[in-house]
């Protein structure tokens, strides 16, 4: 049965404050959220309310012990003004694994998607049309209830907001092979879009930045000899002719445009192998030349070509390539985004006209 949700309208527009094409990503919010709270063992009534700060416990548990998890997701205008989301039973589902790895209840998958389609729909103005164009939409989960003993809380809120976006990184992107932190490790929260998998991040990735790179390639933390992720995106390496991409695990997410990239370049021909690949293989790759690219994947970034990386005092730069993979792909992943052309996967998710 569907979940009435309580809908309250902002009285006044923000809209007309924002430049939409000088956009900082994720930094401007639209006028609604949706907001529903766990308590006494169940979800209670979900709200739209006008986008707000919000009252939060000192004790809230999450600001303790970092219960949250979330979710990232666009939704695209097409040329007819029709609002569209990608895949979005894909993120449905992985919240609440995400969910279930943090001890927090899962949400149901149904008022997950209801909520996203009545909340965008509300918003739908600042859904602009262009590819590059979006609105990132930002579900997510957290420990709200007050007190510090170190046990899973007993209360949570699960919200939605949404912010439109253009492109993620600004300029070029080189990034550095870790060889001393660890993003995660085998039975840990790598494979959970957990709140804190994302602040662990941020010092040695300060290191690298300072160094003069935008991110850090992630190896396994046992042995810092298997390339494993991005932190914000899965991984692609081409090899003479072929795309490879590490096995999903423990300590890796299972992308949703990660999975999607491997499908259409199934549909376009292009040969791609899910297996480890270690540090090693890719330096004598680039050696030998027949490492062509390296891109990455996510719903921030889409697909983001990297132009070199380092690793353990040595740069190494990608050459220029034509007709590239990465293009390639991301052409046919945006263009069935924004409803520009067929989509034989039935990914596309009407939001409203
Ligand atoms: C996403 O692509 O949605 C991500 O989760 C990356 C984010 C941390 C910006």
């Amino acid at each position: 049965m569907e979940q009435h949700i309580n809908i309250t309208t902002a009285s006044v527009s923000s809209i007309d404050t924002v430049d939409f094409d000088h956009l900082a990503f994720g930094s401007t919010f639209t006028d609604h959220m949706f907001v529903c709270d766990f308590k006494d063992g169940t979800w209670e009534t979900p709200q739209i309310v006008p986008y707000a700060p919000m009252q939060i416990s000192p004790a809230a548990s999450v600001l303790h012990y970092g219960q949250a998890v979330f979710e990232g997701m666009k939704a695209f205008k097409d040329n007819n003004g029709g609002v569209w989301l990608f895949r979005p039973e894909q993120n449905a589902k992985r919240i609440n694994k995400s969910a279930e790895r943090l001890a927090i209840p899962t949400f149901p998958e149904e008022l997950f998607l209801d909520g996203l389609k009545k909340l965008i729909s509300l918003d739908k103005e600042w859904v602009k049309g262009g590819v590059g164009k979006s609105l990132y939409v930002r579900p997510f989960v957290f420990a709200s209830e007050a007190g510090v003993q170190a046990a899973a809380a007993s209360e949570y809120r699960f919200m939605i907001i949404c912010a439109p976006v253009t492109s993620y990184y600004g300029g070029d992107v080189r990034v550095k092979i870790a060889d001393h932190y660890s993003r995660a490790a085998q039975g840990g929260t790598g494979y959970a879009k957990a709140a804190g998998n994302y602040g662990g991040q941020f010092y040695p990735t300060q290191l690298a930045k300072a160094e003069g790179y935008q991110q850090i390639i992630w190896t396994d933390a046992a042995t810092h000899e298997h390339i494993e992720e991005a932190g914000t995106m899965n991984l692609f390496f081409r090899i003479g002719d072929t795309l490879i991409t590490a096995p999903t695990s423990d300590s890796i997410l299972d992308g949703v445009t990660r999975k999607s990239i491997l499908d259409l370049a199934a549909h376009l021909g292009i040969k791609t192998e899910v297996r480890a690949l270690k540090v090693s293989e890719l330096i004598e790759a680039e050696k030998s030349g027949t490492l062509l690219e390296i891109f990455g994947s996510g719903t921030a970034v889409v697909i983001q070509p990297i132009i070199g990386f380092g690793y353990k005092g040595t740069d190494y730069d990608l050459p220029l390539s034509e007709n590239s993979y990465a293009e390639k792909l991301k052409n046919a992943l945006v263009d069935i985004q924004y409803n520009n052309a067929e989509d034989p996967f039935g990914w596309r998710f009407k939001v409203c006209d």
